[in-house]
């Protein structure tokens, strides 16, 4: 049967993966509140459509730290992805390009910088966790940059690693025939199997709970990239964040896998954009499945949205094509929402065209 939309992808990656790799990819932290907030949330904003507006031409392009994009909707970093497709970051890279838009690898990928970087052209951003061994981050950032990487989104939110109780579990570890490509041959390639989470292990080891915003100057000091902070969701913190020389911010509780209880990132965009007071972008992530999601995100002032999930599920599902299709559904519905709310640019989209619940009187 045709597939519509993309939360479709969902259930066909469960039919297909084993069980530990979709466990893995659908898991949230703990009980799993805020991952069903991501989504309930966007249903809290109902639309005020403008009428009789000439909407024969509708521009979806638009800028990202300079780099023009054809749709305000890019992929998020996710890890593994060859175990839920063996082309896994390849496909997932040709498919950003095919449609224009930015593609953000993992740190943890199943494919190194290089290889990405060898599949074609494609602006492509790299996501980075901080090792306590920071000669590995500094030489990891240079390759990133050597492979044409344009930005590098610093994940803020990992100290350590949420706790997933599916994984932990499924005894969740890396099926043996893949490894943490950018790690390769360096000892951190491999995640051991553990008692728990082989993952949580993995980052109990290797990644540096020290780090604070003095490390943000410090990256900036061995990189010349733009650097965006992924993982914000509080004005406190955007403003630290452009303190600290961001040169953006990702609104981002990591797809609910971190802390749970924390509110849906849509919920937090407004007060983070507040904050950010147009000094810098502020994009979201977290429960975007439908092109009335990224209109809402942009009306409370993103500058764009990233997809995570879909991405692994349409990959399982059907490889490049599934998230190719993944990017156009996406886009043809965010078309088809411009053009019934009367918005014929991005720069046309305004928080009148939204009301949201936390706007009426209670
Ligand atoms: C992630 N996310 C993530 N973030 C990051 O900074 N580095 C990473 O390696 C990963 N890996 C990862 C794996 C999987 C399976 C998921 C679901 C998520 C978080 C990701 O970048 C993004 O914040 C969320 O996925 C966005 O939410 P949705 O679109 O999945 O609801």
């Amino acid at each position: 049967m045709e597939i519509t939309n993309v939360s479709e992808y969902e259930a066909i990656a469960k039919q297909k993966l084993p069980k530990m790799a979709f466990d893995y990819y659908a898991s949230g932290a703990e009980d799993q509140w805020t991952l069903q907030e991501n989504r309930n949330a966007f249903s809290r904003i109902l639309f005020r459509p403008r009428i009789l507006i000439d909407v024969s031409k509708i521009d979806m392009a638009t800028t990202v730290l300079g780099f023009k994009i054809s749709m305000p909707i890019m992929i998020a970093p996710t890890a593994f992805q060859k175990m839920a497709h063996p082309e896994g970051e390849y496909a997932t890279a040709r498919a950003a390009s095919a449609a224009g838009t930015i593609m953000t690898l993992s740190s943890w990928a199943t494919s190194s910088v290089e290889e990405v970087a060898s599949t074609g052209p494609g602006i492509r951003f790299f996501q980075l966790y901080v090792y306590k061994d920071r000669n590995v981050v500094a030489q990891l950032v240079r390759r990133a940059e050597r492979a044409g990487f344009k930005a590098i989104a610093l994940t803020v939110d990992t100290p350590r690693l949420g706790r997933r109780e599916a994984d932990i579990k499924n005894r969740f570890t890396l099926p043996p025939f893949l490894t943490l490509k950018n790690f390769e041959g360096l000892d951190l390639g491999k995640m051991d199997e553990a008692n728990d989470s082989g993952l949580a292990s993995y980052v109990a080891g290797q990644i540096d709970r020290t780090l604070s915003w003095k490390d943000v100057k410090w990256l900036q000091t061995i990189t010349k990239l733009p650097i965006l902070v992924k993982g914000v969701l509080t004005a406190e913190d955007a403003r630290l964040s452009i303190q600290a020389g961001a040169a953006g911010i990702i609104v981002s509780n990591h797809g609910a896998r971190q802390l749970d209880y924390v509110p849906a990132t849509i919920m937090a965009l407004e007060e983070v954009v507040k904050a950010a007071q147009g000094r810098v972008p502020v994009f979201l992530d977290g429960g975007v499945r439908r092109g009335t999601d990224v209109f809402k995100a942009l009306a409370l002032g993103a500058s764009g949205i990233f997809i995570g999930r879909p991405v692994v599920y349409s990959l399982a599902a059907e490889g490049e094509a599934g998230v190719r299709k993944v990017l156009q559904m996406l886009r043809d519905e965010f078309e088809l929402t411009m053009a019934l709310s009367g918005c014929r640019s991005l720069s046309e989209i305004t928080r009148n065209h939204i009301v949201a619940d936390w706007d009426l009187p209670k």
